[in-house]
């Protein structure tokens, strides 16, 4: 049988979603406070990084992929205007539920749909953009859910992968310390849930660097893939293109 990682326990491939999914029904309800604690409201700078280089334009077609509590989904609506469209999708129901709330009372409807990156219910060819910001540390099969990324985009579209990766190496004492003793216990204080968070670095110890993740996307046919580090590579930003 066929394993993989889940943080740094190995489980049998079928039963990874199923670990994902526990933990983000747990901490949908308190996921955004957390987003703002941990990061000290970093994660703001970077998404608003990542829809500078995406440049969406009016009328365009976004799919925003493990979209969560729609901090993406909302900034791109904004850029697309009401000629285009943006589908907010989450493979967690908890998660788009708390998302489709905040956009709905900040006055904007959006389709929402539950589906998993690795099979996108979309025709080839549908979307100038497609972006995913930290979700992709949480899939099963990275490449899978990539080719199936670039499958439903526009020749000439653009893909935005945010995601954690390899801090540079002279913070890496200092993030460890942080990542394994301060992040399960604000989990703990605020969500109730050390665990889940305790995943979460864990994950992204687990999750392919810069460069690795650079080369999945190459073979998944990007033909152009940058890659931008942000804080010291705390985060990374890979934008590939479909040619
Ligand atoms: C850390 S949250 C990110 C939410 C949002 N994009 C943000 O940046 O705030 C990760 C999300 O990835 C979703 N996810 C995990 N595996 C997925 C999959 N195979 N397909 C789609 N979404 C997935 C989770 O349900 C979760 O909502």
């Amino acid at each position: 049988m066929a394993t993989t990682h889940f943080g740094f326990q190995t489980v049998d491939e079928q039963e990874k979603a199923k670990h994902v999914r526990s933990v983000f029904d747990s901490v949908a309800p308190k996921y955004d406070v957390m987003n703002d604690l941990m990061s000290a409201g970093l994660h703001r700078v970077w998404k608003r990084y990542t829809i500078t280089l995406a440049n969406p334009q009016p009328g365009q077609q976004v799919l925003d992929i493990a979209g969560g509590t729609g901090d993406l989904s909302r900034a791109f609506a904004q850029r697309v205007g009401l000629t285009g469209r943006v589908v907010h999708t989450d493979i967690n129901e908890a998660m788009l539920r708390e998302g489709r709330n905040r956009l709905l009372d900040e006055g904007l409807v959006l389709p929402t749909m539950v589906c998993d990156a690795e099979k996108l219910p979309f025709a080839d060819n549908s979307f100038d953009i497609v972006s995913v910001a930290f979700g992709q540390r949480n899939m099963t099969h990275k490449d899978q859910a990539l080719a199936e990324m670039r499958r439903v985009l526009k020749p000439g579209g653009k893909l935005l992968v945010l995601e954690f990766s390899r801090v540079a190496k002279p913070l890496e004492k200092a993030y460890d310390w942080y990542s394994f003793n301060v992040l399960p216990k604000l989990g703990q204080l605020v969500a109730g849930d050390a665990h889940s968070y305790r995943y979460l670095a864990e994950s992204i110890r687990m999750h392919p660097g810069q460069e690795e993740l650079r080369q999945l996307m190459k073979s998944a046919g990007f033909g152009h893939v940058d890659v931008h580090n942000l804080s010291a590579g705390v985060v990374a930003l890979h934008l590939g293109i479909k040619c």
